[in-house]
């Protein structure tokens, strides 16, 4: 087990923390804080006792729940290995969390929603999952407000951030950046609206939660401005300055296998007044990304 940092006040252990969040949290909290890096390999979230013999050899102060089953549409045909990571997974970290009385960052997702809304979900919106993912979610949610008194579930959306080595996985502006590449023209969806959200803005808002602590509950974070995917594509090749021919296109032209929310731009104003804090626009956030210059 890696342990990063020394001589830091609070320990803090992540879980995932191989994943694209779970890269940026090294980053950028590895001088302020001391960190346990937990991921499948070490510490696998749906076996209980490797959660809890390692929560008692650690004795983290606090724990970052990160690690999921991220892959939306394999999701729809394992939805077995999907629910055992994102639900009873989740329930075990938050069992051995409330066991041992340590606070606990969940971070969750838009996809909680239907998207039938539109105006902004915000937390006493019902959640309504329309895919596995987002039920799987969810469930690990409410096992997390069933266990635990002392927890922050995060609901993001549309996470991109820099991709660890050898990653198995991708994100939207990588995917973009590669098709580009491939091909000269591009059709993507325009009637799927929500919000990009850098994970360095992410990071700082886990920054904030544990050295504010504002009071325990749900919170709703991700870039400022709604927009759709087909908005987001066309920001990412203006940043670059990539000449691409894109189109937009209704969804019903785009099958995946997992259903997404028409909508789900989510409502940041609990967060604002609870951190005193503006989030970024979306547009500012792939700035940073491309330039790869964050720290707060
Ligand atoms: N990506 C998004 O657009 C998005 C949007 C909203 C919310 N979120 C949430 O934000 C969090 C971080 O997302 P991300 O993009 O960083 O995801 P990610 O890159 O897929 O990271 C998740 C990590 O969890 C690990 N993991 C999977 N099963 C595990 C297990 N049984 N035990 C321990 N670790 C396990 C994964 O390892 P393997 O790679 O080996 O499977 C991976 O390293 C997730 O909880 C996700 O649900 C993501």
């Amino acid at each position: 087990m890696k342990t990063g940092g020394k001589n830091k006040k609070l320990k803090i252990l992540i879980t995932g923390a191989s994943g694209q969040l779970g890269k940026k949290i090294i980053e950028l909290f590895d001088k302020k804080y001391q960190l346990i890096l937990t991921d499948i390999q070490n510490m696998d979230i749906t076996n209980i006792l490797q959660v809890k013999n390692t929560i008692i050899k650690e004795k983290p102060d606090f724990i970052i729940h990160s690690a999921a089953y991220t892959q939306v549409d394999k999701a729809e045909e394992n939805k077995d290995i999907c629910k055992k990571i994102n639900t009873f997974g989740t329930k075990n970290i938050a069992v051995i969390a409330s066991k041992f009385n340590i606070p606990l960052i969940y971070i969750s997702t838009d996809f909680v929603f239907d998207g039938k809304k539109n105006t902004p979900y915000n937390e006493k919106d019902v959640p309504k999952p329309i895919s596995i993912y987002g039920q799987t979610k969810y469930a690990g949610e409410k096992f997390i407000q069933k266990f635990c008194k002392k927890y922050y579930i995060i609901r993001t959306s549309w996470l991109f951030g820099e991709l660890p080595k050898d990653y198995p996985g991708t994100n939207f502006v990588e995917v973009m950046l590669k098709l580009a590449k491939e091909k000269k023209e591009l059709k993507v969806v325009n009637d799927q609206i929500g919000s990009p959200t850098y994970t360095g803005d992410l990071v700082k808002i886990i920054f904030k939660m544990i050295t504010q602590k504002p009071t325990y509950g749900i919170y709703h974070f991700s870039g400022k401005g709604a927009c759709s995917w087909y908005d987001f594509a066309k920001e990412i090749f203006a940043q670059t300055k990539t000449r691409i021919n894109l189109t937009p296109i209704k969804s019903v032209n785009y099958p995946q296998k997992a259903p997404r929310p028409a909508y789900s731009y989510l409502d940041k104003r609990k967060i604002e007044k609870a951190l005193n804090i503006k989030p970024r626009r979306w547009q500012k956030m792939i700035k940073s990304f491309l330039s790869n210059k964050y720290d707060f």
